[in-house]
């Protein structure tokens, strides 16, 4: 099979690893493999390159990915769907795995079920530091940064310790408030905001400022708050911060507050292990879908309830994107069980957090 695979929206640490994995298993099982560059915007393009041994060896380590990324506007168009169609037939593309998130998965679902010049299977991987794709436990790139805000958290708990200050640090997850969820009570957080519970801007004050009372009460052995916020909380940051500020003095006397946005940190790096042996494992599950002729499916990652299954592989199991992109939504607008159950486990160690 003649096999191509691309990267699309935000880079996640690990795609890499899928993609060393997907030319090295792809040759070995006598594929041709073919990487698009700059995600569908190269697809439109034509902008390919082959995947040989050369080109993959020793990536599995760095962050980023080798082929490049993009957020194209066009290609969800009708005119850019066409293009894309009449650009897979040009390039003899059998099957085209696609790595990304939300919008990569869209466009793979809308390319794979209009009327194309020549069949071309299409298989999703789901790669996002977000983890807000429905039907994954996990998605590549979601470990590595959750072990990147720690280290971040890390430091600037020795900062702020050294000079009795607060902190207010916002993570990367757009509407999805598991990074700042995972990560937090990973760096002993005294406080997690995140966008799914819907707090208003006076209840967001409120909370944050029971916290820092409580973390800095007149005998108490604090020397530092760290607040970790979710940039899907609707209230900014700054806002927050000049809101709590106010109250200081009352709230927390002698004690000082600062923000931190990690932004893009949170985004790059070498992946973790354990997000290189998921991007493998997914790498080497979306060769065999190829060769089964699976198509318009996304490789979930331990997908919540989908252990004991009939699938070989009980870590990975192929889900119609549609049903995928369904599920996402769900995740986005809160109505998911997923969102429900973390709010509810984040509720059940939320005391243990500011003592
Ligand atoms: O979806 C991944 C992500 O990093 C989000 O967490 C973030 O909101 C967004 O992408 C940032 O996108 P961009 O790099 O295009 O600004």
């Amino acid at each position: 099979m003649r096999i191509a695979v691309l990267t699309s929206g935000g880079d996640a640490p690990g795609m890499n690893a899928a993609l060393r994995t997907i030319a090295v298993a792809g040759a070995q099982r006598g594929h041709s493999v073919l990487g698009v560059r700059h995600g569908y915007h190269g697809l439109l393009e034509g902008d390919v390159t082959a995947l040989d041994y050369a080109a993959v060896d020793g990536i599995t380590r760095s962050g980023g990915t080798i082929l490049g990324s993009s957020r194209s506007a066009e290609f969800p168009t009708p005119e850019g769907q066409k293009r894309a169609r009449a650009r897979v037939a040009e390039l003899g593309i059998d099957a085209l795995v696609t790595i990304g998130g939300n919008g990569t998965l869209t466009g793979a679902h809308l390319l794979g079920t209009g009327e194309s010049p020549r069949p071309c299977l299409v298989i999703g991987l789901p790669g996002s530091i977000d983890n807000d794709i429905g039907h994954s436990g996990l998605a590549i790139g979601v470990d590595t940064a959750v072990n990147t805000i720690v280290e971040a958290c890390d430091r600037i708990a020795d900062t702020a310790q050294a000079h009795r200050r607060a902190f207010v640090v916002e993570v990367m997850g757009r509407a999805c408030g598991f990074l700042a969820m995972r990560a937090g009570v990973a760096a002993e957080a005294d406080a997690i905001l995140y966008g799914e519970n819907n707090m208003s801007d006076d209840e967001l004050v409120a909370r944050t400022r029971t916290v820092l009372q409580r973390c800095f009460a007149p005998g108490g052995h604090k020397k530092r708050a760290l607040i970790l916020k979710s940039e899907g909380v609707k209230m900014s940051t700054h806002a927050l911060v000049e809101r709590l500020a106010v109250h200081l003095r009352e709230d927390a006397p002698g004690v000082d507050i600062r923000e931190t946005v990690l932004g893009h940190v949170v985004r790059g790096g070498n992946p973790s292990a354990l997000d290189r042996m998921v991007a493998q494992r997914l790498g080497y599950g979306a060769v065999l879908a190829c060769e089964d002729g699976a198509h318009d499916v996304m490789l979930g990652w331990e997908v919540p309830g989908g252990f004991g299954d009939k699938t070989p592989d009980h870590s990975i199991r192929r889900v119609p994107i549609a049903e995928v992109l369904a599920e996402t939504a769900r995740l986005l607008d809160g109505t998911s069980p997923v969102i429900r159950k973390r709010m509810e486990l984040l509720r059940q160690v939320e005391d243990l957090l500011a003592i």
